[in-house]
């Protein structure tokens, strides 16, 4: 850290923002391989949310790659400063009041780990979407897998670069066989059976 930096308190609270928008602020941190249905199942909470008053946003892998971390690509070294940065600028939303959703593959348990250490108890909520690779293969949306497997792609996750899944994470959602929004409405629940909404 620079040297000379002091930290400034806001005059308004965590606790008087939260009170305004009348819910918990709180990440809702996705992670899972690419193709998995982290973007869609994301967005659709994100409108149910949105439906019922809750100021939400999306911080989404693809979007962020294009202008904050538009300086990194896909190496061990350039994920893990990918998911630090995202970890501090939801902490910012989280700060705002805001219920704010990360779709990153975050294909490491260790960088998952320091994220969830920048929040107190209760405000990082880890959603897996577990769909298998075999799954995530079939769908591909992008036509990523296809790529990589004939080599076009290196270090693409699956395939030749690591997915650590989840050990406890507080949501797991399987997808395969079921409808996106039947898996929405999954993580909505969790949200309304533990207090973060009004
Ligand atoms: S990470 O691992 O969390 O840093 O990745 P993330 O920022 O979520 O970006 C994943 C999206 O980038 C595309 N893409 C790749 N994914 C994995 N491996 C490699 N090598 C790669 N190259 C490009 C891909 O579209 C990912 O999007 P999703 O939505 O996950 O399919």
């Amino acid at each position: 850290m620079a040297e000379n930096i002091v930290w400034h308190e806001h005059k308004i609270t965590r606790e008087q923002r939260n009170e305004l928008c009348g819910h918990k602020s709180c990440v809702l941190w996705y992670t899972g391989l690419s193709g998995s249905g982290k973007s869609t199942v994301a967005n659709a909470v994100d409108e149910l949310l949105h439906k019922r008053g809750v100021h939400t946003y999306v911080l989404d892998g693809d979007n962020v790659r294009h202008g904050l971390n538009g300086d990194l690509g896909f190496s061990d070294k350039e994920r893990v400063e990918n998911i630090r940065r995202v970890g501090e600028v939801s902490k910012l939303f989280v700060d705002a009041g805001i219920i704010v959703t990360t779709a990153f593959i975050s294909p490491f348990r260790a960088d998952r780990k320091l994220a969830r250490k920048l929040f107190p108890e209760g405000e990082f909520v880890e959603v897996f979407i577990d769909t298998p690779l075999d799954v995530c293969e079939s769908r591909d949306p992008k036509g990523l897998y296809k790529k990589a497997r004939a080599g076009k792609i290196p270090h693409f996750t699956g395939i030749d670069s690591a997915y650590e899944e989840p050990e406890a994470a507080e949501v797991r959602v399987e997808t395969d066989g079921r409808s996106v929004i039947d898996c929405a409405h999954q993580i909505v629940a969790y949200l309304s059976d533990n207090g973060y909404l009004a």
